[in-house]
């Protein structure tokens, strides 16, 4: 079955069974500052997981463009992507284990047509922070039997066995991972997968470096695939470890493409309808065929340009920070693993764009006439790309003499070149370079950069929340405060939010004065002074914004939308959180204003107190 037939059979089934289909949120969060992407469904219900009620209901589905950066280094395989399509359920305290596990098996073998024979799922085993979820073994057995319960298994593989328990680092999801990790405050659950078997010969073929080894569910030999995660968010950390939270919520992921290709039975990803047309595009540009040594290029360039397309369509462009920084990084691996294919890069990125633009704006993702506005970026992109690339090649023979692994290292970092290139590059001055060893500082600087991420996360909404809740009341009273100052051509082109400061994007075509500045600075203090209450209501979409409710991207809200009224002097659509009154907020200063190019400008604040 073809991906575009996955996803409408996936919503028309959640649909049928009293889902509302919610609009995906933009690859980048609004008003989230604690990730720098959207890396899966649950995100934007974060507030709902913990208690707020949904406008849309308590039975919600979608399908979520996500991206995942961690995963960028994994790509050149059969089956990892850092772009993919997630399709969610959720139940907002609705229904729970015994609707959901047997709804996700009717789902793959009714709807998809999966074999049976070929699922296996994986519960959660227990532990010292929550108990073994008994609960979803038994709904398992009851859906698998036939006229036996089918077997439980904790180690190996055997087919006969359906369900096999592991432990939180396996089945435990929370956006930062098992319960030890997780942020106070986080929400997260024991979680149930379910794996789709491409058959034994992918982990004992002669070339398979598995082949000694035993083959279990969760192998990395590409036998087993992942095509479906339900998460049962029953959980929030605290101090003393994890409390039941208010009500039990479902949260399932599925990513498309590896449904796709389970449901086409190919283990190659990238040979699945998703990903054809870009190949073929790659395949028509470069001059060679998808096969042998330029199958792992080839998946990179495929991989990466479809998100880089996808974030320049929604507003990314490449630079040296956050997420223009992860933009930057992707064009030039893609970039670099087209000299592997020995074409004109421009010529293979151009011809591959279209393709990719026409697939996500069918699905309603991305607007249809983006290319032109992505063809400009990714060759400007490329351009300073080839200046970058004749440094690289400057810095080697700078270090003449002194080539080893740590400039593979170095100029991985600076310029994002993979280690084959520079072993390339410095081969043929005569040295031969150690995969080994730039493993083992690839390998360091990979433990340190997560934890780094991790540090994000914590530094952010998690442990920040009141200073971040307030610093979004304040944009909603700066939004308006610019209206009224710069008058009624000012609206929102984005906000991004930290513990230390908001920021604030609009479009003018003018510059503001210091007094305009003043004065916009002026009315939010005499807001925050007059401690206005901050009012939620669930209202139409149409009519909300008929009495005047300014939007950010209003056509990607539900029908339905949570509107947030501040006293008689601001009115936005916007999912919170928010504070109760204005009082709370302290004061705020405005510390810079500057131009983002013709008609658009951003303006940083803080609070002062
Ligand atoms: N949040 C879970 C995941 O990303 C299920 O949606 O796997």
């Amino acid at each position: 079955m073809k991906s575009a037939d996955i996803r409408k059979k996936y919503l028309e089934f959640y649909k049928a069974r009293g889902h509302a289909v919610i609009p995906a949120a933009p690859i980048v969060p609004p008003d989230d500052p604690t990730t720098l992407f959207t890396s899966s469904g649950m995100q934007q219900m974060v507030p709902c997981l913990k208690g707020e009620p949904h406008p849309m209901g308590t039975r919600l589905t979608d399908s979520q463009p996500s991206f995942r950066a961690d995963d960028i280094e994994e790509v050149g395989d059969n089956r990892h992507i850092c772009m993919f399509e997630m399709l969610g359920n959720w139940s907002l305290g609705d229904y729970f284990k015994k609707e959901q596990l047997p709804w996700v098996y009717e789902f793959l073998t009714k709807e998809v047509g999966l074999d049976p024979d070929r699922l296996f799922v994986s519960v959660f085993a227990g532990d010292e922070y929550a108990p073994r979820d008994d609960e979803s073994i038994k709904i398992w057995q009851s859906v698998f039997s036939t006229d036996k319960p089918a077997k439980v298994g904790t180690e190996g593989f055997d087919p006969a066995t359906k369900i096999y328990l592991y432990p939180a680092k396996k089945n435990w999801w929370s956006r930062a991972g098992e319960p030890a990790k997780m942020p106070v405050g986080e929400v997260g659950g024991p979680d149930s997968e379910v794996f789709y078997d491409f058959g034994e010969e992918l982990h004992l073929h002669e070339n398979s470096s598995w082949s000694g080894e035993p083959c279990h569910v969760n192998c990395d030999c590409g036998r087993f695939l992942e095509i479906g995660n339900s998460v049962f968010m029953q959980y929030v950390k605290t101090d003393s470890g994890v409390q039941p939270l208010p009500k039990n919520n479902v949260d399932f992921g599925g990513g498309l493409e590896r449904l796709a290709a389970a449901s086409q039975n190919t283990p190659d990803i990238f040979t699945t309808d998703s990903f054809t047309s870009i190949l073929r595009s790659i395949e028509v540009s470069s001059g060679k065929r998808y096969e042998g040594e330029y199958m792992p290029p080839m998946r990179v360039i495929a991989d990466h340009l479809r998100a880089a397309v996808f974030m320049i369509a929604q507003g990314i462009t490449p630079s040296n920070k956050l997420q223009g920084y992860v933009l930057r990084r992707l064009l030039r691996r893609a970039a670099v693993r087209g000299r592997k294919l020995g074409g004109d890069i421009k010529k293979i990125f151009e011809s591959s764009i279209p393709t990719v633009v026409s697939f996500y704006s069918d699905a309603g993702f991305i607007s249809a006439d983006s290319s032109t506005k992505v063809q400009a970026v990714v060759s400007e992109e490329l351009t300073r790309f080839e200046k970058v690339l004749t440094n690289g090649i400057k810095e080697i023979d700078r270090r003449q003499g002194k080539l080893d692994e740590q400039i593979a290292f170095d100029l991985y970092q600076s310029y994002g070149f993979p280690f084959e290139i520079t072993s390339e590059l410095v081969a043929e001055k005569g040295t031969t370079l150690s995969q080994e060893k730039f493993d083992e500082l690839f390998k360091k600087h990979k433990e340190e950069s997560r934890t780094a991420s991790a540090g994000m996360f914590k530094g952010g909404l998690a442990d920040h929340s009141e200073v971040v809740t307030k610093y979004h009341t304040t944009t909603h009273l700066l939004h308006q405060a610019l209206r009224d100052v710069l008058g009624d051509e000012i609206s929102q082109a984005g906000s991004n939010l930290t513990s230390e400061r908001l920021r604030f994007d609009y479009t003018y075509s003018g510059k503001p004065t210091d007094e305009q500045l003043k004065k916009i600075e002026t009315i939010v203090n005499e807001k925050i002074k007059a401690d206005l209450p901050v009012v939620k209501t669930i209202e139409d979409k149409d009519e909300a914004l008929k009495s005047g409710a300014r939007a950010f991207f209003a056509e990607k809200y539900p029908d339905k939308v949570s509107v947030y009224t501040i006293g008689d002097y601001s009115k936005e659509l916007c999912g919170g959180p928010h504070v109760g009154h204005t009082g709370e907020i302290g004061g705020m200063r405005v510390v810079k204003d500057e131009s983002l190019g013709v008609g658009k400008r951003r303006i940083y604040a803080r609070l002062t107190a």
